[in-house]
């Protein structure tokens, strides 16, 4: 079975130091409010390994925007959904 294909791919750094300052909490929220919007077909919450942006905080990537987070809080994630993918596109596009 073919991959879906995903119109936005966020990348969250699932890292030691990342997962200190609430990754996973970020990823959580993320998840959640993707799921809320029904956006789940068509963005996709991928955990990375250490990226080296650490002392930033939690980092992110939103592709195929391109666009990179960094401090982002588990607060935020709520307002990412909405500013970037309800749109209908990536935050770069
Ligand atoms: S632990 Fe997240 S960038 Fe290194």
């Amino acid at each position: 079975m073919a991959e879906p294909f995903y119109r936005a791919n966020v990348l969250v750094c699932g890292g030691t130091g990342c997962t200190r300052s609430e990754s996973l909490e970020v990823m959580a929220g993320m998840t959640k409010e993707i799921a809320r919007r029904g956006l789940t077909n068509e963005v996709r919450i991928v955990q990375t390994g250490c990226r080296g942006f650490w002392r930033d905080g939690t980092g992110y990537d939103d592709l195929p925007g391109g666009t990179f987070y960094c401090q982002v809080q588990p607060e935020m994630s709520r307002q990412s959904s909405k500013r970037h993918w309800s749109r209908g596109e990536s935050s770069g596009a």
